[in-house]
């Protein structure tokens, strides 16, 4: 991942805040959980056999020789933790976190090997209005964002007694085509036949998009469940496309599956995706709780916002303080804790290592501030102060220095 530098971390923290609302809004709190874990801990959450654990995954052994791991997503780690401090006793929980996460896979525009993710995930709630409002709460956040180039694809998994039935389907359909098959696939038939209509090799497509529909193998169960989901959507008018062969790129997931696509970013089109995984807690050794949460990919995100306005970008107020002459330095340092003790809002920058008039007023337009406080030793004297607005033409003026805030706070709100 390329460094952040403060011009683009400025639209990264819009975009933050406005997500963070949203997450309010549904009731969703905060977790925060290591970057470390256990390798065995997305071995057996995420799967052997994807190529986020086969392929991607930064692991290293430590000095007792314990096998760690980089996250490569966040789910596991939630669960991990939540089961260690006892969250899904008896209880529901909505929760998410944002952070980087870490994939050894080929970077290009959209795809690093540090990136990072908000991710949300609801624990404890068994029918699929949960399901429906992770979607509507993804919509909502691209609607904040005035992100409109955005699509969702849906799909069922079903429970795992139906998965068996559509496993039994799919090894037939695979064995019979055995000798097209690709040396992961081959491999992947035996061990994990699902993941072969994950194959990402443009010569398998014609294989894959031929093989049987998972939504012709499900139960009554997830059959109800989707239908009821998919009702929904159409109840709050959010449009979807249903695509069968969208089986997600990790292991864990039961019913639902979604993903929300765009066609403005080239290959990496995936903005965020998810679903339901109903086994996953229990599995990992804590109750039987089901569960369903998605990740959006934040570089992607980002990418799709437009460049915002100052005051949607909610930027600081920046005030220069240009300062000439002997003792004046001082002044100038007393005076910016001055304005940052009545209004931390305000964004102080005072000139430092000395300089002429002129060399001063070129750094205070460089530094983009909006407006300079100008400080001499006459004015110090007289108790005075110069005010200049730096961004309109508009001569300095002179201001008593007692009304200072309610100058600059005049200037800022008119
Ligand atoms: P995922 O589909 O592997 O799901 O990743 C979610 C999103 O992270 C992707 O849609 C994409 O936007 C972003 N992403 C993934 N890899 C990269 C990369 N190398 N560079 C930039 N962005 C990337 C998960 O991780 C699941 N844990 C989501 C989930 C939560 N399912 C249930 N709960």
């Amino acid at each position: 991942m390329p460094a952040l530098l403060p011009e683009e971390l400025v639209k990264w923290q819009f975009v933050e805040s406005k997500v963070k609302r949203v997450l309010q809004a549904y009731a969703f709190q905060e977790i925060r959980t290591p970057i470390v874990e256990r390798t065995e801990l997305f071995q057996r959450t995420i799967g052997q056999d994807t190529d986020v654990v086969a392929k991607e995954m930064y692991s290293f052994n430590d000095r007792k020789n314990q096998s760690l791991s980089l996250r490569p997503e966040a789910t596991a780690g939630v669960i991990r933790a939540g089961i260690e401090h006892g969250l899904f006793y008896n209880q529901t929980q909505k929760l998410w976190s944002m952070g980087p996460m870490y994939r050894y896979e080929r970077p290009q525009k959209g795809r690093y090997r540090q990136f990072h993710q908000i991710n949300m995930e609801a624990f404890g709630y068994q029918g699929p209005q949960i399901d429906l409002e992770m979607i509507l709460m993804t919509s909502r956040i691209w609607k904040a964002l005035k992100v409109n180039a955005i699509e969702l694809e849906i799909n069922s998994l079903g429970t795992s007694t139906s998965r068996q039935a559509y496993r039994k389907v799919l090894v037939e359909y695979f064995s019979d085509h055995k000798s097209d098959l690709d040396e992961d696939s081959t491999k992947r038939l035996v061990s994990n036949p699902m993941r072969i209509l994950d194959s990402k090799n443009p010569e398998m497509g014609n294989l894959i998009s031929n093989a049987p529909n998972i939504t012709d193998y499900l139960d009554t169960e997830s059959e109800d469940h989707f239908a009821t989901l998919t009702n929904s959507l159409e109840q709050h008018n959010i449009s979807f496309q249903l695509n069968p062969r969208l089986v997600r790129g990790l292991d864990y997931y039961t019913k639902t599956v979604f993903e929300w696509t765009t066609d403005q970013l080239g290959s990496q089109a995936t903005v965020c995706g998810g679903g339901r995984y109903d086994d996953l807690v229990k599995q990992l050794g804590g109750q039987d709780v089901c569960g369903v949460g998605c990740a959006i990919g934040f570089e992607r995100l980002t990418e799709l916002v437009e460049v915002l306005s100052k005051k949607e970008q909610n930027m600081q107020p920046k005030i220069y303080i240009v300062a000439v002459g002997d003792d004046t330095e001082l002044h100038a340092s007393l005076l910016a804790e001055k304005i940052r003790d009545t209004n931390e809002e305000y964004a102080v920058e005072i000139n430092m290592d000395g300089g002429s008039f002129k060399q001063q007023f070129r750094k205070a337009d460089k530094s983009g501030s909006e407006l300079a406080i100008v400080i001499g030793e006459e004015e110090i004297q007289q108790g005075n102060l110069g005010f200049k607005p730096l961004m309109i033409d508009q001569e300095q003026t002179t201001i008593k220095e007692e009304n200072l805030m309610q100058e600059i706070n005049r200037f800022f709100t008119e």
